[in-house]
């Protein structure tokens, strides 16, 4: 009888050699990363300086009088708040959500506000991201309105609360929906309106989660990863072209984000988490982005250092990333 080479006559000899070979790779995987994670310290404490560096003493002067700014989810939280950045300095805003009478408040709020220089009467748009059909009519709108958008600001966004295998199909979609594919599809008809006039500036408010995903809002994370990996692909082939494309990554901001959260089921949680309620305020975080947008800058992490601390860990130390997850698991799960 002639044996076969391909063969296995061992399999179980096999697996465990490559069983070993896999658990070789695994300690150096950890050696290496202990060693990389002390290397890496200075490297954040680098960029941080860097960051405060450019912030303090690099602002660039670029005015963005009489820009056309095109702000999703404008009629509440950042949104409202990035409206009022943009407005105060003399850009043309489209101010876009799915609640034209919470719109025309932020527009209204915006005309009563004491301002230095030359303001415009921002427009109001009506936009569900998750009608995607619907959204290139949308953005012929938005552009029709000032004959261009030189500023796109993806920020509209909804967040889903509760684990993965509990959690309806139906919201998985309607999160990926808003939070990605929407964004995806504004872009596609704004970005191509910016190649054509050779400039333009693509903004994406990521989140801290779309570098690091955290137990039970697994949606809002595959959707934040999903935009920073778009925005990442966009910036590389757009970089020649006069785009920017920048992507804002927060931490815990208090806003009603929570509050508009799905459940599992896709009800409305209704409730504003005490890590939201203790995050940053809104305004800060417009005015760091509307910095980022006036520096040009690729990619802003508007966390504290723990948090910050955690995207390196998760690089460097996965191991050690998976057990806090376990533990942030685990501490959820009580508190429901
Ligand atoms: N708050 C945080 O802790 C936090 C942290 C990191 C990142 N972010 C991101 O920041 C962005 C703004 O969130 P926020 O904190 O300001 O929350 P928010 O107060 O709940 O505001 C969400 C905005 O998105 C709009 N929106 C929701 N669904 C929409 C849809 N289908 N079509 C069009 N617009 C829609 C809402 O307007 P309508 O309801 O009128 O449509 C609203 O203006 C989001 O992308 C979020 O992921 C927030």
């Amino acid at each position: 009888m002639v044996a076969d080479a391909n063969q296995n006559e061992f399999p179980g000899q096999t697996f465990s050699a490559s069983g070993s070979i896999a658990k070789v790779g695994e300690l150096l995987k950890a050696v290496v990363g202990y060693f990389a994670l002390p290397l890496a310290l200075p490297l954040i404490f680098l960029q941080e300086c860097l960051a405060w560096f450019r912030l303090t003493t690099g602002l660039s002067n670029r005015s963005l009088e009489g820009k056309v700014v095109l702000i999703t989810g404008a009629s509440c939280g950042i949104g409202e708040s990035l409206a009022t950045y943009f407005y105060r300095a003399g850009c043309r805003l489209i101010l876009a959500a799915r609640r034209k009478q919470e719109l025309e408040r932020v527009r209204d709020s915006l005309v009563r506000m004491q301002t230095n220089g030359k303001v415009y009467v921002p427009a109001v748009l009506e936009l569900d991201l998750a009608d995607l059909t619907s959204i290139p009519s949308k953005a012929n709108a938005a552009l029709a309105i000032y004959d261009t958008v030189d500023i796109l600001v993806n920020n509209a966004g909804i967040f889903n609360r509760g684990s993965v295998l509990d959690t309806i199909m139906e919201v998985d979609q309607q999160v990926m929906n808003v939070n990605y594919f929407g964004a995806l599809a504004l872009t596609k008809v704004i970005g191509n309106h910016m190649l054509k006039q050779s400039a333009g500036h693509i903004v994406f408010m990521s989140s801290v989660v779309g570098k690091i995903s955290i137990p039970n809002s697994a949606a809002y994370a595959a959707s934040k990863h999903a935009l920073q990996a778009l925005a990442d692909s966009l910036r590389a082939e757009v970089a020649s072209k006069g785009i920017k494309v920048t992507v804002i990554s927060p931490s815990f901001v208090k806003t009603d984000i929570t509050v508009n959260a799905f459940t599992t089921s896709g009800e409305k949680y209704g409730r504003m988490t005490k890590e939201v309620a203790s995050g940053y305020t809104p305004e800060y975080v417009a005015e760091r982005t509307f910095k980022a947008v006036v520096n040009e800058e690729s990619d802003v992490v508007i966390a504290p250092l723990t948090h910050k601390a955690l995207i390196y860990i998760r690089t460097f130390l996965s191991s050690i990333f998976f057990i806090i997850m376990k533990f942030y698991a685990r501490r959820f799960r009580k508190e429901q």
